[in-house]
């Protein structure tokens, strides 16, 4: 295949360009089974080194390589080519939205990892460690409560496609919400409600529309928006009893 791309640039040391602006490339002898990710590479390493992405793992683990493709925010790593584009088409490729742009398609991700370390994003419990020096066990009932949040990755792909996040970058975003969500309804943790106490707070959950933009952005398929109502539901009754439970947590019903 014959794959054109169209790509946002930026590069703060440029005398030439002093904004954002579009360039495009094209390349032969794209499979269609080629990632994204790769094809990027091949422009770097072929046509011009200066282009400026992150990427770690290639296997949709580590988080690093959000972007905005055709619109929307994807893993470059996860997406194939044949999913984007046929055959002598263009793949429009952009840095994820709401975060100060570094170079090209990189962007400043402290804000992000702010609003993260906002929530307590960490297992609290003060009790003495177990005498019989076991794990502190539980049921997997228990677990299954907060199953979903766990396989968040922080790639910030559901916070920057979130418009309520574009419009007050204070607003901690799904992410934040995802990963304190994993914390609070942990039957072991200690601080629910001092997490939730925090959510309840001017920048926190009630920022949230519920514009569902975040639940079909998000690569690990997490149902960002129940866990941001589940959040919002323990505030409202000043407790994470009763709220879910997995008896009452329906089929997964793929994207919203
Ligand atoms: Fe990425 Fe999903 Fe975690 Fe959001 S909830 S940071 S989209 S893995
Ligand atoms: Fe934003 Fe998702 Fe709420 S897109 S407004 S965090 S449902
Ligand atoms: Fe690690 Fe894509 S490079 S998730």
């Amino acid at each position: 295949m014959r794959i054109n791309f169209r790509i946002r640039r930026y590069n703060p040391e440029s005398t030439e360009h002093k904004k954002p602006y579009w360039q495009e490339f094209t390349v032969d002898n794209v499979e269609a089974t080629d990632r994204v990710l790769e094809v990027l590479h091949r422009i770097k390493w072929e046509q011009d080194g200066s282009l400026s992405f992150r990427r770690s793992c290639s296997g949709g683990i580590c988080g690093s390589d959000a972007m905005r493709i055709n619109g929307r925010n994807r893993l470059a790593c996860k997406i194939l080519v044949r999913d984007v584009v046929e055959d002598g088409g263009t793949i429009q490729v952009e840095p994820i939205l709401g975060l100060p742009i570094l170079k090209d398609l990189i962007v400043d991700m402290e804000p992000f990892f702010a609003h993260y370390r906002e929530v307590m994003p960490y297992f609290v419990n003060n009790d003495p460690v177990p005498e019989d020096g076991r794990e502190r066990l539980q049921s997997s009932e228990d677990r299954e409560v907060f199953d979903d949040t766990t396989n968040c990755i922080l790639c910030a792909a559901c916070t920057a496609s979130c418009p309520s996040f574009w419009a007050n970058g204070k607003y901690v975003g799904p992410a934040a919400i995802v990963q304190a969500h994993r914390f609070i309804f942990d039957s072991r943790d200690q601080a629910a409600q001092e997490r939730l106490d925090i959510l309840g707070e001017e920048n926190g959950v009630w920022r949230c529309r519920t514009i569902f933009n975040c639940t079909p952005a998000c690569p690990r398929e997490i149902s960002v928006t129940r866990a941001i109502g589940e959040v919002k539901l323990a505030i409202q009754r000043g407790s994470t009893e009763g709220i879910i439970h997995p008896d009452t947590i329906p089929a997964k019903q793929g994207h919203h």
